[in-house]
Formats: C-alpha cells, sequence, structure tokens
C-alpha cells in the first residue's frame, strides 16, 4: 500500500473518496467543515437527519459530493471531539479502510489527522499502522481466495505549512512497524508443520540477506548440546523436528552494548507428558509467538536502519510428547550450570528461555528483553488487554512502558519479588521449573530472574496479547510496534 502526502485546501483534492470525520457535539470541523462549505451544507444537512452517527467507528458513504473534488465521502465516527486521540484515529482509519476494502475505491484520502490535536507526523505514523493491520490477510494457504482488496493507495491530508519532511519519517515508522507486524502475524498464523523451528531460521536468514548491517547464526543440536543447554534440550527431546538456536545481530553502531531480544519460539506445544487437553490445542501452534515478534522487530530495523545494535536470540523447538520425551521428575542441567527439576513438562517456555538468556549475556548486553507467551496465569490476570510486564530495572521499565503507551501496544507491570520463587523449592535439584498456579505469571517470571545475574532484564509475557481466539483467530503482531518504538527511542535513556 502506498500512502502519498498531500497539502492544499480540502475540497479541492481530487481523490476517489475523501475520509472525513465527524464528531459527537453537532458542529463541523477541520475539513469536513470545508467540504461541506464547499457542498453548500450538504454534510450539515446529513448530521440534522441524524444520518451520520458520531459514534466512534461508523461510516456512512455518501455519492452526492457535489462542489467538491472527490468522488465520493466517507464520514466517520470519530466519537467527542475533546478525546480524540491516536487510539480513536485508529480505531476509526481502522473502520473506514475495513468500509471501503471490498467496495470499488482503488484511493482514498484520509482526513482523520487533518487539523486535529495530534502531531501530523504521530497521525501519519497511526494511519499507516491502522490501514496496513486492517487490510492484513492470511491466506496463502487457501486453495480459494477472496478477490484482493482494491483500495492501494491512501493518500494521508496535511494543513498546508506542515512539515513535510517529519510527516513522511511518521510514515516510514509506520510501514516498518507494519512490515514487522505482517511478518509476526505470518509466522503465527502459519501451521506448526509448515512454521517449524527450521523455517524460523530460514526466515532469520532471509532477514539478514534483505537487509544491511544483519548478521545471522543459526545453531544445530549439536552445537546446542556443545553449549551445554540441557533445559532447552530436554524440551525439544520428545519431538522428531530438530531445534534450532537462531542468533540475529543487528549491527548499526560499532562497539555499543546491544539490547538482547530473547523471543521463545515453540513452534508447537501439547505440554509434552503433563499433556494438555484437546480443546483449543490447535492454538499451541501461536506459541512462537515471542520468536514472531523479535523476527518482526529486526525487520524494522531493516527498513529504518537506526544506529543501535540489537541481538535477538530465538530458542526454538516442538513440546512434544514420546518414548524420549522429558518426564516429569527429571533433572537437567541448564547452561547456566544451575539444575532444574522438571515438574511439569508443559512450563517449557521457561526451560527454552533460560539458556537463551545465558547465551545472550556473552553479548554484554545494556539489557535483555524476553518476549514470551508463557503462562496462561497472565492470561487470567491481565485478560488480552495488556500483556504482562516484569522488569528488574526501574529505568528499563519507565521506557518500556512509555513505548507501549505512545504504540497503543499497551503492557502492563506486574511484580517479581522473590517470594514468588518460594514455590520452586525442588528436595532433588536446585529448584523446580513450576510451583504454585497462584501467582503463576510471576512464578514463571521468578524462574527467569534467576537466569539474568546482574543484567537490567525485562520479561514481556505476551500469552494473553499474541493472538485472538474465536471467530477472528490470528496472530496480532504484537508487541512488535512496542519493542520498535522502545528501540527507535533508546537514546536519552
Ligand atoms: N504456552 C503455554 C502458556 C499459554 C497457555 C499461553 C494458554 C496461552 C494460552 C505455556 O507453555 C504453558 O503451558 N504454561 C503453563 C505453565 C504451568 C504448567 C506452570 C500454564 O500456564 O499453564
Ligand atoms: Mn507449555
Ligand atoms: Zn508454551
Amino acid at each position: 500500500m502506498e500512502f502519498p502526502v498531500k497539502t492544499g485546501a480540502p475540497a479541492r483534492h481530487r481523490t476517489e473518496c475523501a475520509i472525513l470525520p465527524v464528531f459527537d457535539d453537532g458542529q463541523l470541523h477541520g475539513a469536513t467543515k470545508e467540504f461541506d462549505r464547499a457542498a453548500r451544507g450538504a454534510i450539515a444537512k446529513l448530521i440534522r437527519a441524524g444520518d451520520t452517527p458520531a459514534r466512534l467507528g461508523s461510516c456512512t458513504l455518501v455519492h452526492r459530493t457535489q462542489g467538491t473534488a472527490a468522488a465520493r465521502w466517507l464520514l466517520v465516527g470519530c466519537g467527542k471531539r475533546a478525546e480524540f486521540s491516536p487510539k480513536r484515529l485508529t480505531t476509526a482509519l481502522a473502520a473506514a479502510i475495513h468500509a471501503l476494502r471490498t467496495g470499488g475505491t482503488k484511493e482514498a484520502t484520509s482526513f482523520l489527522g487533518y487539523g486535529t490535536s495530534l502531531e501530523p507526523a504521530e497521525a501519519a505514523r497511526y494511519s499507516v499502522e491502522a490501514a496496513r493491520a486492517t487490510l492484513y490477510r492470511f491466506d496463502e494457504l487457501k486453495s480459494k481466495t477472496d478477490p484482493p482488496a482494491r483500495l492501494g493507495r491512501l493518500a494521508l491530508a496535511v494543513e498546508s505549512g506542515t512539515n513535510l519532511n517529519e510527516v513522511r519519517a511518521g510514515i516510514k515508522v509506520g510501514s516498518a512497524i507494519a512490515a514487522g507486524s505482517d511478518l509476526a502475524r505470518d509466522l503465527g498464523n502459519r501451521p506448526p508443520n509448515v512454521c517449524t523451528p527450521s523455517h524460523l531460521a530460514e526466515t532469520a536468514r532471509t532477514i539478514a540477506k534483505r537487509y544491511v548491517r544483519m548478521e545471522v547464526k543459526v545453531l544445530d543440536e549439536a552445537d546446542i548440546r556443545k553449549l551445554g543447554m540441557g533445559a532447552l534440550l530436554c524440551v525439544t527431546q520428545g519431538a522428531d523436528e530438530p531445534p534450532r538456536l537462531i542468533v540475529l545481530e543487528y549491527k548499526g553502531a560499532g562497539k555499543e552494548a546491544p539490547v538482547a531480544l530473547c523471543g521463545k519460539g515453540v513452534t508447537f506445544d501439547t505440554g509434552g507428558i503433563s499433556i494438555k487437553p484437546a480443546p483449543k490445542m490447535d492454538e499451541m501452534k501461536f506459541d512462537m509467538c515471542g520468536a514472531g515478534a523479535v523476527l518482526g522487530a529486526m525487520v524494522a530495523l531493516g527498513e529504518l536502519q537506526p544506529d543501535i545494535n540489537v541481538v535477538g536470540v530465538i530458542p526454538a523447538c516442538e513440546n512434544m510428547p514420546g518414548g524420549r520425551a522429558t518426564r516429569p521428575g527429571d533433572i537437567v542441567k541448564s547452561m547456566s550450570g544451575q539444575t532444574v527439576e522438571i515438574i511439569n513438562t508443559d512450563a517449557e517456555g521457561r526451560l527454552i528461555l533460560c539458556d537463551a538468556i545465558t547465551y545472550a549475556k556473552r553479548f554484554k548486553p545494556r539489557c535483555i528483553i524476553d518476549i514470551a507467551t508463557l503462562t496462561g496465569a497472565c492470561v487470567i490476570a491481565l485478560g488480552h488487554v495488556y500483556c504482562g510486564l516484569f522488569c528488574n530495572d526501574e529505568d528499563l521499565a519507565k521506557a518500556l512502558l512509555e513505548a507501549a503507551d505512545r504504540s497503543l501496544d499497551l503492557a502492563w507491570r506486574l511484580p517479581v519479588h522473590e517470594e514468588y520463587g518460594d514455590s520452586l523449592r525442588s528436595n532433588f535439584a536446585d529448584f523446580a521449573n513450576s510451583g504454585t498456579r497462584d501467582g503463576g505469571a510471576s512464578v514463571g517470571a521468578n524462574f527467569l530472574s534467576r537466569f539474568v545475574d546482574g543484567f537490567s532484564w525485562a520479561h514481556l509475557d505476551i500469552a494473553g496479547v499474541a493472538w485472538r481466539a474465536n471467530a477472528n483467530k490470528g496472530a496480532t503482531g504484537r508487541p512488535v510496534p512496542m519493542l520498535v518504538d522502545y528501540l527507535l527511542n533508546l537514546d536519552g535513556q
């Protein structure tokens, strides 16, 4: 999709469809007011007749657009004017794109950010993200597909005098985040017989080839064994599908310490011998969404080429039952040297991540951020709105929460107090891999915290936000927007 920027008198824009905001105060503002004036009060009349609700996201398509250079108007409800925000812009534009998607419009012009309280560059970024997310489809495995959306161009109208370079920079950031989110969604949506550990590794190789300043290393089972990653190995050992440890580096800043991103890449989680119940088990193909988010963030960095260093470390494997699978009661030695008693083979994410975190420390990172669909308990705590943020460093927590707010990719801080580790006590090994269900998300975080030493560390539990269930089942691409926003704002910290 293309996003040209347009300036000039709104009603004179030649476009197949002008997307115009309507607020709930019964008044006309900004571009909508100018269109109404050019059309001799036609929009005010529609509003008076009650045909254009200001309810957020409601859409009214109008063809009789005399007096303006637009072939159609799409009037979009934006709610209360004083409450207009990036989130509202996103919701309104998504509704508009959805309404136009199947119609005859090939090109449209959005006036939703025109003359509002939002910075034009900010509005452009959110518009691009919203449009791309709305048009996303996953149909690579359908033999019969709907015809592709005709809408291929969305012009963004800004007031004359706006700094166009800034707006174009906003579009670039939005496009990069969209490209990264699309990849994260594709990887999540691919079935587990396609999206295997090797597929994740191939994807990392493709990224490293496509962009400059990228380097990739893929370790196989023998390499993993040499590193002494007994925790990762015990998860993969029941599977026929071979594991991979993927190391993808973005080097944009010489010798500076990198940010390390560790993404859980369980390409299918049956639970292992502690097997999960059948209902919804198909959704455990999404258990690699942490890995997908890391690869998505890397794509965004490749697009934007910021002067920073980032290393992605992705432990990838399946968690399967079988004659060679790890048993509850088995004790394994992690790469850190600490031994772990496996109480529940379904608590596998922390096992593969603890070795990835230990490996990431080799890069002497400025911080380690792990991203994982780690616990059902986090879904119970936060639902599908906020992801869980666990952090041992106040500055890092603040930076991540700010990035989450800016990118509309919300995170809520949860505790990592050491007492959450009490139930991980083991009589036979240094500690166990699972403890109480109560506070389970913090228990998982506590387990991981035992591997970070003195490093600044954050853990994002994305179990509730990485995919949607039910009719709209599919990966969301979260938390790519948060990660990219955080990485782009590293200076000044
Ligand atoms: N991948 C799951 C977590 C999960 C479950 C995410 C449901 C989203 C929806 C993880 O590997 C897991 O099974 N966690 C267990 C941990 C427990 C055994 C300590 C859980 O949450 O039940
Ligand atoms: Mn599990
Ligand atoms: Zn899992």
